[in-house]
């Protein structure tokens, strides 16, 4: 059997198109290409955080950061095509459920129409072999049951966010069957990801931002949903996902031009994730707070068995190493004198170190 092709081998000088790579798992995405030498270049708009990861890493320093919007077809397809990427990462969209409730319009048009816009550049590119669309777990109709969703259920969606999230999937879906599929030429794939957690993420409304704001702030923690259940997993998975899947779909055209779930091997509700940050972080208290009226899926959880069997790709931490990975960069942060950018490296090389010690084939020799 023919060695892997390991990450660092594959991606060093190939250009990575990303979109949303001023946002949270964008900057863990680029900051990890770029350390495998990538020349990435992202599309996205300013952070409209404060802090911003994309910021305390200085990203804007070290890839080519293009500030536009995803809804602008012509500039979006001019700098795409000037671009010339090798591989090209949807990652811009509105990521909220509760900011899509209040602005349903603009998530949709963000989120739909900006999948159809970046669809459009792809097709008119003379380069471009692997183009891979970030949706989420939320794209499935959700059933609130107790049941893991595989790639071919039901897609659906309650709040705005997850339909738009539905409907990237059936946008994603119709451009392969009607322009990309057999050809080759690009190869086409879409990854539903679990909840994403990890350092770096500053977002409102997002269950670990707003917890470490209160408990930096000595203010007792208030929970929406505490009884919700969540498939709670590292940045870093869904991303060593996306980065494998790339590898296989450039090595062997057609074969993975499909959907993939990347989720953890457990789920959690909320206020078990809490009580682990609180307990990781050394002080703090949580109540629940009935402030939210709007629907949110209470349980939800993800059937991963295809990644795992198709590419071998599983989970490398469990949840509790996923919120003492978490909680150890909030708290670096809050150190002043930490250089987060080789925090963070750190954590992705430590990542990498564990993801071989556990054989996955693509940390694995
Ligand atoms: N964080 C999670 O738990 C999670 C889980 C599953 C899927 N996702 C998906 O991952 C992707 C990234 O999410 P995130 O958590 O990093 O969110 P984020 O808000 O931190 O980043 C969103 C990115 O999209 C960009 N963007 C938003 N609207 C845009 C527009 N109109 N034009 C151009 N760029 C625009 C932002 O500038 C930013 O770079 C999203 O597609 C989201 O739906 C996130």
């Amino acid at each position: 059997m023919k060695p892997p092709i390991l990450l660092d081998t594959f991606f060093k000088d190939k250009t990575v198109f990303i979109t949303g790579h001023t946002g949270f798992i964008g900057s863990w995405l680029s900051t990890w290409l770029y350390m495998l030498g990538s020349k990435v270049v992202g599309y996205a708009l300013d952070p409209n955080t404060s802090p911003s990861m994309f910021k305390t890493l200085n990203l804007e320093k070290k890839i080519t950061s293009i500030v536009g919007d995803i809804r602008d077809r012509e500039l979006l397809g001019s700098c795409i095509s000037e671009s010339k990427p090798d591989i090209v990462i949807h990652l811009a969209a509105q990521p909220l459920v509760l900011s899509s409730y209040q602005n349903p319009v603009y998530t949709i048009e963000t989120n739909v129409m900006g999948t159809v816009n970046l669809l459009e550049s792809v097709r008119k590119l003379s380069s471009g072999k692997v183009c891979i669309n970030f949706t989420s777990d939320k794209c499935y109709d959700n059933r609130e049951v107790d049941y893991s969703y595989k790639e071919n259920d039901p897609l659906g969606g309650h709040d705005p966010y997850s339909a738009s999230k539905a409907s990237s999937e059936i946008v994603t879906s119709s451009y392969r069957k009607s322009f990309f599929d057999n050809d080759g030429a690009v190869n086409l794939a879409s990854v539903r990801a679990g909840n994403v957690i990890g350092g770096g993420d500053w977002a409102e409304n997002r269950i670990v931002p707003d917890v470490i704001r209160d408990l930096s702030t000595n203010k007792s923690v208030q929970i929406r949903n505490p009884d919700s259940v969540r498939p709670w997993q590292h940045v870093l998975e869904p991303i060593s996902g996306l980065l494998w899947l790339s590898v296989k779909m450039w090595n062997e055209p057609n074969k993975f031009n499909e959907a993939w779930n990347f989720g953890p091997n457990s789920t959690m509700t909320v206020k078990e994730l809490v009580n682990e940050i609180i307990q990781y972080w050394g002080r703090g208290a949580w109540v629940s707070s009935q402030t939210n009226l709007k629907h949110e899926a209470k349980l939800l959880k993800l059937d991963c068995s295809k990644a795992k069997n198709s590419l071998g790709w599983s989970p490398v931490y469990d949840v509790k190493k996923t919120i003492a990975e978490t909680v150890a960069w909030y708290r670096n942060y809050k150190e002043n004198n930490v250089d987060m950018y080789d925090f963070t490296t750190q954590q992705i090389i430590n990542y990498c170190k564990t993801a071989k010690l556990i054989g996955l084939p693509w940390a694995s020799q």
